[in-house]
């Protein structure tokens, strides 16, 4: 079976064209045009995907030396995202199937993100938790059996990706704040700063990142009031430890809570490398086996969505012509 995925929910456009066996295509472009303004302009986002998206598919085609014709089914991500940007993906993936006369089916985001790297069989890896950390949702998933998703933690208030995006906005480090803070955060010392690890001592799993991001805006804002100077790369790094630490902290807790032996780990922010390095320590010491996707395979991309669907239409599914967008969809809900 050869599947094209579609993703528009944010700011990448991507196309990619799967199969059984690989990944043959997975073409991202990430919109250059939110730079100027530290985030996503919801309408610029739509509009851009609605001149790159076309383009692309027949970029990811070529690429996996393939013509539409080659196409068994479409797979599209209809949620969650922003509602403009997800009806462009979904309004080219329905003319498709329909004029291919080939199946479609809306994927889930966050559970694209979570497939990305369960190999040939999602099945393979349950029970697992999936740590999922972008700059929309930061949440623990206890996945028990394929396909069924359990919500056992979750941010109440901003996402991991969405405080380095924040912190670095009040850094002045650009957007997205995830690569540039990393960067600065090498030259700096990531225990110079005692910033907070919200919620550490409650009996919960889930996060809180906002009084996280205030912290660092106050301590930079006295600074500056008192014109005292201070280490920039210092503050990165020890920002970056308080997020890093709570997802490595919480994360093990729901492990242990739920007596499983098998993590993966999603999302933008799981490119980090600091925090790769900390989930593989401790899964060696606590003998956890440890999935991580690659890189390319951790922020949007198309690839994972059409893993995703590829895994879903060999069980026969298939969405309909009426499938609408769903731009607050939880990992846990089905909406048609
Ligand atoms: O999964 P993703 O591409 O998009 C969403 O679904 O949100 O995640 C994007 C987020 C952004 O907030 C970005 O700052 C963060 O991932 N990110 C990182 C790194 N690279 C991207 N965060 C920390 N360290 C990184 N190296
Ligand atoms: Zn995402």
């Amino acid at each position: 079976m050869t599947v094209l995925g579609i993703e528009t929910s944010c700011d990448e456009t991507s196309a990619a064209v799967v199969n059984e066996r690989t990944i043959l295509s997975n073409i991202i472009t990430t919109q250059t045009i939110h730079q100027d303004y530290g985030g996503v302009v919801p309408e610029f986002a739509s509009r851009a995907h609605l001149k790159q998206l076309v383009p692309i598919i027949n970029m990811a085609l070529a690429r996996a030396e393939l013509t539409l014709t080659d196409l068994d089914g479409i797979a599209v991500t209809h949620g969650p995202g922003l509602a403009g940007s997800l009806l462009v993906g979904l309004g080219v993936a329905k003319g498709l199937a329909l004029s291919l006369n080939v199946p479609f089916i809306g994927i889930n985001h966050l559970e694209g993100h979570i497939l990305a790297v369960a190999g040939d069989n999602p099945a393979i890896d349950c029970p697992y938790i999936a740590m999922v950390a972008s700059g929309g949702h930061s949440l623990l998933v206890l996945v028990e059996k394929p396909f069924q998703y359990q919500i056992v933690g979750q941010t109440i208030d901003d996402a991991a990706g969405e405080a380095f995006d924040k912190v670095a906005h009040v850094l002045q480090l650009g957007y997205p704040g995830g690569p540039t803070i990393e960067k600065t955060a090498k030259e700096g010392n990531a225990r110079a700063i005692d910033f907070p690890r919200a919620l550490w001592g409650k009996n919960n799993l889930d996060f809180s990142f906002s009084g996280l991001k205030t912290a660092v805006l106050y301590y930079v804002q006295k600074k500056k009031r008192h014109g005292e100077s201070f280490s920039i790369a210092d503050v990165a790094a020890s920002f970056q430890q308080a997020v890093v630490d709570v997802l490595v902290e919480k994360t093990f807790r729901a492990l242990h809570a739920y007596g499983c032996r098998q993590l993966v780990l999603a999302g933008g922010v799981v490119r980090n490398t600091v925090l790769r390095r900390e989930f593989e320590s401790r899964c060696k010491t606590e003998q956890i086996a440890l999935r991580i996707p690659d890189p390319i395979l951790c922020t949007d991309n198309a690839g994972m969505i059409a893993r995703a669907g590829l895994f879903r239409l060999q069980r026969g599914e298939r969405s309909d012509y009426g499938l609408d967008v769903c731009p607050n969809l939880a990992i846990d809900q089905i909406c048609s």
